[in-house]
């Protein structure tokens, strides 16, 4: 008899399924951000990560796994066989380039393209059910290439989109205003990218209005220069690869929160990529970002924001810019 027959009597099978499986493709510097917020947070107790480079894998398996004690003793597996997403309630994709410094996401775009067109059949093929949540960039773009290549409905394919970009912000607010980031409402949409949109009219702290405040906010006429917050959010991938090579830890951290609404089905609203045809006046099949909530089918609503003229143009040059970049792209 082996010492775990001897020491375990046994008294039903293990339950293998979880239920609340997600999977990572892509285990880069996003890619394991994201695993490693999944775990820490709580959010997923049964992970299943996939990559190209099978020596990589082994090693994040690995290091993750002696972390066990200090998480819920979460499953974890990881292979180059896309088998091992078999049952994932989420599939998160951030494989592919990322931008060398100066360049724009927009540069990635065929590459990357020709990526998803290996990784989504996959992945729809072992979890037909399963809601695809987009990291890679240009977010919106391949959101929309997601989209098509997997055949699922459109509300279960979303980009993580300006989901960070709005973090970003609210951060930046709340460093103006001493509150906490939290506390401060401010939200970027459209594109995750140089062209989005900073919803001036809406920003508040506790329903307070800051343009009933300050009614120049955000324009070219505001003494505070507060445009110069959104500026910065633009420009904070290019400042952190610039520093560090690339970014993760926000953007870990921020798809976790969004995994989180969608495993535990809260519909907490989120700036996610979703495909905006036919809202606020756009005719373009195009993806990018609005207040959407997520829950355990993926978006269930999107908000109507009341936008001034000034915002809706802005969203509609975003929503320009994506489909001309997608009018050139062969998949
Ligand atoms: P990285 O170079 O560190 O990791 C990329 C990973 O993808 C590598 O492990 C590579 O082996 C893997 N990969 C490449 N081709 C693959 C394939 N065919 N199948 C499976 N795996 C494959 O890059 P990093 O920094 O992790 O960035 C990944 C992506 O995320 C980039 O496109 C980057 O621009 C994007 N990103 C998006 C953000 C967002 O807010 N949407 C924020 C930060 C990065
Ligand atoms: C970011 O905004 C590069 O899209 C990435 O951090």
């Amino acid at each position: 008899m082996s010492t775990k027959d001897a020491l375990l009597a046994s008294v039903s099978e293990p339950v293998v399924s979880s239920g609340n499986k997600i999977s990572v493709v892509g285990i880069g510097q996003v890619g394991m951000a994201c695993a490693f917020s999944i775990l820490t947070q709580n959010v997923s107790t049964d992970l299943a990560l996939v990559d190209c480079v099978a020596e990589k894998l082994q090693g994040e398996l690995l290091d993750l796994q002696h972390g066990s004690c200090f998480t819920k003793n979460a499953k974890i597996q990881a292979s180059t066989d896309y088998s091992v997403t078999s049952g994932s309630r989420l599939c998160i994709v951030t494989a592919g380039a990322r931008q060398r410094e100066g360049e724009s996401r927009l540069n990635l775009v065929q590459r990357n393209t020709d990526i998803l067109k290996f990784i989504i059949p996959q992945l729809v093929e072992h979890s037909p059910n399963t809601i695809l949540l987009i990291v890679s960039n240009p977010v919106d773009i391949l959101t929309y290439v997601a989209w098509k290549i997997s055949g699922l409905p459109k509300h279960r394919v979303f980009g993580s989109g300006t989901n960070l970009d709005s973090a970003r912000f609210r951060f930046l607010m709340s460093q103006r205003l001493g509150v906490a980031p939290t506390s401060c409402h401010g939200w970027i949409i459209g594109e995750h990218g140089d062209s989005s949109v900073a919803v001036w009219s809406g920003i508040n702290i506790a329903g307070v209005n800051l343009r009933k405040i300050n009614p120049a906010i955000g324009t070219e006429d505001d003494p505070e220069e507060w445009s110069k917050v959104h500026r910065q959010v633009i420009d904070s991938a290019y400042e952190i690869i610039k520093l560090k090579g690339y970014t993760s830890w926000a953007i870990g951290l921020s798809v976790a929160a969004l995994a989180s609404s969608i495993i535990s089905n809260s519909r907490k609203i989120h700036a996610v990529s979703v495909s905006v045809k036919g809202r606020h006046g756009i005719e373009d099949d195009v993806y990018l970002s609005l207040p959407a909530a997520l829950g355990e089918d993926g978006i269930s609503d999107i908000v109507n924001q009341s936008l001034t003229d000034e915002e809706l143009e802005r969203l509609h040059k975003s929503a320009r810019i994506m489909q001309e970049v997608q009018e050139n792209l062969q998949f």
